[in-house]
């Protein structure tokens, strides 16, 4: 079963047929929210929204660990997540979307193993290549039927947020390769992994990053950049699904 992972914007997911709302008890403490499980584009799948519904809990304290364990729990064999990001590199302006390819990890004092603690082996995962290349493609496949314009790369820069970023920053990020930036991308990917479910992310530009417009960043115009988006994801998640 796909597990659907909804961000800033995506706190419920419209059409979703509801067969059970699932509180799932994990060694870590509560997932953001219950699991909602249901069918979606005619399959089984499981969605989760990454800050509660309603939306209240900020990037850096979500319970990554918590959710990709319940997720686990509760059947899930791939994580599709879905994140708004801020644009740095020129194609990706406001409302674009984006499956990235690669991350950076920017952020510090989160919660990011589940091979914490008293071990009997210290494990590092291989983590060349964030996300699953074959749900990456399916993603992909799923964007064209749906006729968006896209960029099927992309390097995800992970902040610590909630601020947002300074214009050094952006500059920093750029220099480094990176071409969008958001808070919630990491650990999430890393747990994924260290739990061997397949994931990958569509990210929607809601705003350039800083010092990338002249104007300043409000959340008024962000909130309407998702409420725009947000109708796009949905069909495009609804495709990859019926496609699977
Ligand atoms: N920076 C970091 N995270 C974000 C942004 C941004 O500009 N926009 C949406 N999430």
């Amino acid at each position: 079963m796909i597990a659907l992972i909804g961000g800033s914007g995506l706190t419920e997911l419209d059409g979703l047929e509801l067969s059970e709302s699932l509180v799932v008890p994990t060694p870590y403490g509560d997932s953001s929210a219950p699991l909602l499980k249901g069918r979606y584009a005619g399959r089984d799948v499981l969605f989760l929204a990454r800050h509660g519904h309603p939306h209240r809990i900020p990037p850096h304290q979500v319970n990554y660990r918590a959710n990709l364990w319940a997720l686990r729990e509760a059947g899930a064999c791939a994580v599709i997540a879905v994140n708004a990001v801020g644009g740095i590199h020129p194609a990706m302006g406001s409302g674009h979307l984006c499956v990235p390819h690669q991350l950076i990890d920017y952020t510090w004092g989160r919660a990011s193993t589940f091979f914490d603690g008293e071990l009997e082996h210290v494990t590092h995962i291989d983590f060349s290549h964030p996300y699953d290349e074959s749900l990456r493609e399916r993603l992909c496949q799923a964007l064209h039927q749906c006729g968006q314009t896209f960029s099927a790369r992309g390097v995800y820069a992970c902040t610590q947020g909630p601020r947002l970023e300074t214009a050094a920053e952006i500059i920093r990020l750029e220099r480094d390769g990176c071409d969008i930036v958001g808070m919630t991308g990491m650990p999430e990917a890393a747990l994924a992994r260290e739990l061997e479910l397949p994931y990958a992310c569509l990210a929607l530009v809601v705003n350039p990053a800083a010092g990338k417009s002249t104007q300043l960043i409000s959340m008024a115009d962000i909130e309407s950049e998702l409420g725009r988006g947000m109708g796009r994801v949905r069909s495009v998640l609804a495709a990859l699904l019926a496609a699977l």
